[in-house]
């Protein structure tokens, strides 16, 4: 009956292991805050799966925090979703191990993040970091959620995660809801490349590549003048030529809202040096009031304090009726 009757569900996250990118805004976060309305949203800050690469502990509880002044700033409203930290809701790490032992090894070793991350952080390959997936499989079934909010690079997982659920359904009866991935429609295919290096996509770890949401106009400005284009001239979209252009082109769109032929319409006839600096100050203007909004929200711990409070509380009620149900469905005695 309630299953029938319910909005239907949103799970997303992102891992406070590195300040919010221009990357994180345009593939997940513009879509969370458009679908807050219609949907029963929960969006978390996931530190548990920061810990799969070390981290340094104050800071990630500074990001975490941070994290949240800066969801709410991009316009994420607690009255309509659900914002919590992952570790504030037991049930993830219980159910990631139950279907940890529903999933293959040979599934998780085709994961290409883990073989990127596992690549760049060889002198420590955790466990963690292998069955990372489960764990996202786990944020997301918990909240029997219709959809996924996420950039391209996250498909694979929440195919994985679909997999899995099946599995499990297919075993036990229906039990979980099995998700679909939302990802943004642009002509890049929903992926914000570097800026210093467009084969790549823009990510936190790459501080002249990457836009923050925090970084200051000067910065943004330095990083756009800077931008790799190409020897040619034209403001025109190609994306296997022209690369860096292509991104630019894809930013200034999504920023404005205009299309890929009004962009190459305004630009014609202009060389780069106009249209880096234009694309710039688009996303300056896009990410000064988010700026202005999280530092203002820092200053308040006891009300971001009060929010995943809340959050926390939200999340684990419904988290722990799924919980539940799995327990009784694999043969625990119920506690
Ligand atoms: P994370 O923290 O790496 O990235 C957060 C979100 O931002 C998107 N994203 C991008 N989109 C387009 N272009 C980019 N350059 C770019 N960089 C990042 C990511 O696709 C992601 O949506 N495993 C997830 C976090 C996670 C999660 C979940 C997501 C944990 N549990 C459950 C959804 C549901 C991750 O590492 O995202």
């Amino acid at each position: 009956m309630e299953n029938q009757e319910r909005k239907k569900r949103i799970f997303s996250g992102i891992q406070p292991s590195g300040e919010l990118t221009l990357g994180s805004y345009m593939g997940a976060i513009k879509n969370w805050v458009a679908l807050q309305d219609e949907y029963e949203c929960f969006y978390c800050i996931v530190d548990m799966h920061a810990i799969t690469v070390r981290q340094n502990p104050a800071e990630l509880r500074r990001r975490a925090l941070e994290q949240l002044a800066q969801y709410l700033a991009c316009g994420l409203d607690p009255e309509k979703c659900v914002l919590f930290i992952q570790s504030h809701a037991p049930q993830h790490a219980e159910l990631g191990w139950i279907l940890g032992c529903y999933t293959q090894f040979g599934e998780l070793s085709r994961m290409t993040q883990f073989k990127q991350k596992a690549q760049q952080h060889q002198e420590n390959i955790t466990a963690g970091l292998f069955t990372y997936p489960v764990l996202m499989t786990a944020d997301i079934l918990l909240y029997q959620s219709d959809l996924v909010p996420v950039g391209e690079d996250q498909r694979q997982h929440v195919e994985l995660c679909r997999d899995i659920a099946q599995r499990f359904n297919g075993v036990y009866g229906p039990t979980f809801t099995l998700p679909e991935a939302f990802i943004p429609r642009t002509e890049q295919g929903a992926r914000v490349m570097s800026l210093g290096n467009p084969e790549n996509k823009m990510s936190k770890s790459d501080p002249d590549g990457c836009v923050y949401l925090m970084d200051k106009p000067e910065d943004i400005r330095r990083k756009f003048k800077r931008a790799v284009t190409d020897s040619e001239t034209a403001v025109r979209y190609d994306k296997e030529n022209k690369p860096g252009v292509s991104n630019l082109l894809t930013i200034y769109c999504a920023v404005t809202g205009k299309t890929m032929a009004e962009a190459e319409a305004e630009f014609a006839g202009q060389g780069y040096g106009v249209f880096k600096p234009a694309v710039g100050e688009a996303v300056i203007e896009l990410l000064r009031p988010i700026r202005e909004e999280a530092g203002r929200l820092m200053g308040d711990k006891a009300y971001l304090e009060g929010i995943y409070r809340e959050g926390a509380r939200r999340a684990q009620l419904v988290a722990g009726k799924t919980l539940s149900k799995v327990q009784r469905k694999v043969g625990f005695i119920a506690r």
